[in-house]
């Protein structure tokens, strides 16, 4: 995944591009580079970080108020400048920024080297500014643009920019997120808002097979799709704010993203139930309400933290709905034979609305006329769009590429749809009360573990220096398990494996000894004696354990090396809270050990590759 910003307009294009590439830095930092045109193009590219990028532009500012810029994350070529976006046509006149894969680069770049081009990069990308080279003399800018789309298999959100057509910016989408940014007299294209918003006021979101030809004597861009209809999408306002954006006073947006999970739990609940009927309303599924009362089996996929979500989210559903409910990694759904009828729904979670594997389980599941459903916080992107119905969780922007807010939203949501589907059912009115009364209560809840903050601090600094760990649970909090291990993975490259606690004894145990702690989630619950089993198990072989336990039980003091307690609730709501004390851990262990918390090596926020 990449990220991609283009600038056209009344002022100078170099700040515009560099403050949105640092906005965009968490879709992918192996390289950045851009393009500004003042008659001349002027392109700058570096390995690493934005910084680099920034300090090539110190010396000789490049002036213009034409350009394009790009952050990558490398899918075709090593990170160094040559493979670095943007990329040029023989005659670097032509430049080209983009985020997606290019399936069939290779027959095309063979086809076009044939006929004379010289490419200077590794990459996929370069093909586009050579196909859209070898059709401009016939066509001009925005027709090859065009003809070179309709010859391309694979995805894209690009910007492409011409020294002989300076009076525009052509932009295309085709599943990789793409905004044009409205502006008085200037306009900015980006992967998304958060790298418009400080200059624009509204956004046109494009939609796959979307051209848009953006010059900026216009009020607004010119949007096409592929076969040249017109579209004419009406402008939105833009809601998100800067302060959201910013980190708030917190070293690292992880951090801010963790001390907002009580507001993330208020914003999905808001306007969404009706506490004295036991009831909950879902706008979003209305439309699809008589097939969901008919739904005989629900099927869960997702990917990441969002697939562990679903896999707690489906216990709910089978608990308190009573729909039998199966939870699919998105990478693997595809590779089964699944048979399905008409009243099987497809579920697909995705903080970002673009991960591809998830895109990819969606439309199985739609050729397969199946219904299907999303719970999605990116408002817009193509999971919200292509679904047949959903739930926003309005969590905000997640800015940190390891997802917190979001997982606490999924699991409330889940919640809230768990009541949803019960009461049309055979969930009683008191059940959906009890329900609701509890998830009221964890703000507040959540709001307590926060203050443990400093403590869980002093305690990950206990156990900053090992290297390995192994997170445990059962049935509501087995997931938690899961999840507690990829945080601590993801940001701070400790290994950490989630195992179902019952598995110890089948092999993980044999890995116990003092430099292997295990984290040991064990609330007071009806699963707590065997998690103490486990422990002891783990006692016995002299391993460290850390407890997530039930405030009150004093008991456990004696048995764990180390305990952290969480409030009581009801069991299918215990892993909102759990997973909070796993997040600050996972993230003082990081931040700890020196590791760049919110933008992991290796790691981008969205992964829209397959
Ligand atoms: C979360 O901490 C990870 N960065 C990653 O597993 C993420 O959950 C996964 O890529 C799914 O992303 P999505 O929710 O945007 O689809």
């Amino acid at each position: 995944m990449c990220g991609i910003v283009g600038y056209i307009g009344k002022n100078e294009a170099l700040p515009v591009l560099l403050d949105g590439l640092k906005r965009l830095e968490y879709r992918g930092y192996d390289s950045a580079g851009l393009c500004i045109v003042n008659h001349e193009a002027v392109r700058l590219r570096a390995p690493g970080r934005i910084e680099n990028l920034e300090n090539l532009t110190r010396a000789t500012p490049p002036t213009g108020s034409l350009g394009i810029a790009h952050t990558r994350w490398a899918t075709h070529g090593v990170p160094n400048e040559a493979n670095a976006h943007p990329h040029s046509d023989c005659t670097e006149k032509i430049f080209v920024v983009h985020n997606g894969i290019i399936e069939n680069y290779r027959e095309l770049k063979i086809s076009l080297e044939k006929s004379g081009h010289r490419f200077t990069s590794e990459t996929d990308t370069e093909v586009l500014a050579h196909l859209i080279e070898s059709l401009v003399p016939d066509a001009g800018l925005v027709e090859a643009v065009r003809l070179a789309l309709l010859r391309v298999k694979g995805t894209y959100g690009l910007v492409v920019l011409s020294t002989d057509e300076p009076d525009k910016l052509v932009a295309a989408r085709n599943s990789s997120p793409l905004i044009i940014g409205i502006g008085e007299g200037e306009f900015v294209v980006a992967s998304d808002t958060a790298a418009a918003m400080s200059y624009v006021g509204e956004e046109i979101t494009l939609e796959d097979d979307d051209m848009a030809i953006i010059d900026a004597r216009l009020p607004k861009p010119i949007i096409q799709k592929l076969d040249r209809t017109l579209r004419h999408p009406l402008p939105q306002a833009i809601q998100m704010n800067r302060q959201q954006v910013e980190r708030g006073g917190f070293a690292h947006f992880m951090a801010k993203e963790i001390h907002e999970t009580p507001f993330a739990v208020q914003n999905a609940i808001r306007g969404r139930t009706v506490s004295e009927d036991g009831m909950v309303k879902l706008g979003g599924l209305e439309p699809v309400a008589e097939k969901l009362r008919q739904a005989r089996r629900i099927i869960i996929t997702a990917c990441g933290t969002a697939y562990y979500a679903g896999l707690t989210g489906g216990m709910m559903i089978e608990e308190y709905a009573g729909i039998p409910t199966e939870v699919y990694l998105a990478s693997e759904f595809r590779y089964r034979s699944l048979p399905f009828d008409e009243q099987t729904v497809v579920l697909g979670v995705s903080q970002s609305g673009e991960t591809a594997d998830t895109k990819a389980a969606i439309k199985e599941a739609k050729n397969r006329g199946l219904l299907t459903l999303g719970i999605v916080n990116a408002v817009g992107s193509e999971i919200a769009r292509k679904t047949d119905a959903g739930v926003y969780n309005h969590a905000g922007p997640e800015i940190g590429v390891a997802s917190t807010k979001a997982f606490v939203s999924q699991l409330t949501v889940f919640a809230l749809m768990a009541v949803y589907l019960g009461r049309m059912r055979n969930m009683p009115i008191k059940t959906g009360c009890q329900i609701l009364r509890e998830l009221d209560n964890l703000p507040g809840l959540l709001q307590r573990i926060l203050r443990m903050d400093e403590s869980i601090r002093v305690l990950a600094a206990q156990y900053a220096h090992y290297d390995n760990f192994l997170y445990i649970g059962r049935k509501y909090n087995y997931p938690s398990a899961l999840e507690g291990a990829l945080k601590l993975k993801e940001v701070s490259y400790a290994h950490a494996e989630g195992y179902a606690a019952g598995e110890m004894k089948h092999g993980p145990i044999a890995l116990i000894t003092k430099d292997f702690p295990t984290v040991a989630i064990a609330l007071s619950d009806p699963v707590y004696g065997k998690m103490i089993s486990n422990i002891q198990e783990i006692k016995a072989r002299g391993g460290p354990v850390i407890a997530i336990a039930t405030e009150g039980n004093e008991d456990i003091k004696h048995i764990a090396d180390d305990v952290i307690y969480v409030p009581q609730t009801m069991e299918m709501l215990s892993p909102i809270l759990v997973t909070v004390p796993l997040q600050l851990f996972a993230y003082h262990i990081a931040s700890l050990r020196g590791c760049d918390v919110d933008k992991p090596r290796n790691l981008a926020k969205s992964v829209t590759v397959e």
